[in-house]
């Protein structure tokens, strides 16, 4: 069914748990028609849209071009539409540094094809949606979920953080390619307690006891942060760190 004309559509990928999930609820929270994204075809789809407020649900695997591609034209096709993306979806491999073997060219090519080429490629299939919601007098907008780690050289995995790193260093580019119509952001996460940090007791006991705000992040937090760049309409080519100041010891 169409949007009312005045109804801004968020596409919030990877929002079936963890941070996407708090961001597109936040979004949903704040006015936004909101469509969740996730891996694969779910049996539960409508109780995780009436849990986050969505309008719809798209599936579709990151790692293949062809389905990044087809999401956007998903969406485009469905609601005619594109206001905000959150470029949330992302992996990532635990592989201790010094264990340069393990960290194969098959991994390197995983986390860049999932945490920087995905958000690429769904950004230049946005380009000409979010180029028409400019018209409306009010900047698109692009978040992209980075990570601390992208910023210091810590991290699960070096193709990991590498990744991110290439992510952030895309969002400040695009920033400068794509302003004044379209604004590029990033958040760079800290710890935070999701379905991928289940078990990483090392670091939650780290954020507890050397973190300034002596905790990991809740998703809410990061959710938080992601809604109020999006709200702003001057902010672009940021990269803000959410670690609870950790940076700072
Ligand atoms: N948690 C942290 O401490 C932390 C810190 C810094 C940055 N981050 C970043 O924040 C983002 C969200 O992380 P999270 O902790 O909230 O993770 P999460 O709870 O594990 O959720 C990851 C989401 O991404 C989706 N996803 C992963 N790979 C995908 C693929 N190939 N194709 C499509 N969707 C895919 C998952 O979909 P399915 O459920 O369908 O698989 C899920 O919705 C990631 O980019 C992560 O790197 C997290």
């Amino acid at each position: 069914m169409p949007l009312p004309p005045e109804r801004r559509l968020a596409l919030v990928t990877g929002s079936t748990s963890g941070i996407g999930a708090a961001a597109a609820r936040r979004l949903a929270r704040d006015g936004y028609a909101v469509v969740a994204h996730g891996r694969r075809v779910r049996d539960d789809a409508s109780s995780l849209l009436a849990d986050i407020g969505a309008i719809d649900y798209v599936a579709a695997d990151l790692a293949d071009e062809a389905e990044a591609r087809r999401l956007v034209a998903d969406v485009l096709a469905r609601h005619g539409r594109l206001d905000v993306l959150v470029n949330n979806a992302g992996e990532t491999m635990r592989i201790p540094h010094a264990d340069l073997k393990a960290a194969t060219p098959q991994i390197w090519r995983r986390m860049m094809d999932v945490n920087v080429i995905a958000p690429w490629v769904l950004i230049a299939e946005a380009e000409s949606a979010l180029r028409l919601s400019a018209e409306s007098g009010r900047p698109a907008c692009i978040v992209n979920i980075g990570t601390h780690a992208a910023v210091r050289p810590k991290g699960g995995s070096i193709p990991y953080a590498a990744s991110k790193a290439a992510l952030h260093h895309v969002t400040k580019l695009l920033a400068l390619t794509l302003g004044p119509t379209i604004r590029v952001n990033g958040v760079a996460p800290g710890l935070v307690d999701t379905p991928m940090t289940t078990g990483w007791d090392a670091a939650i006991e780290l954020w507890n006891t050397k973190a300034p705000m002596r905790r990991m992040a809740r998703p809410e937090d990061i959710a938080d942060l992601v809604a109020a760049l999006v709200a702003n309409d001057y902010v672009t080519g940021e990269i803000i760190i959410a670690d609870g100041g950790l940076n700072l010891t």
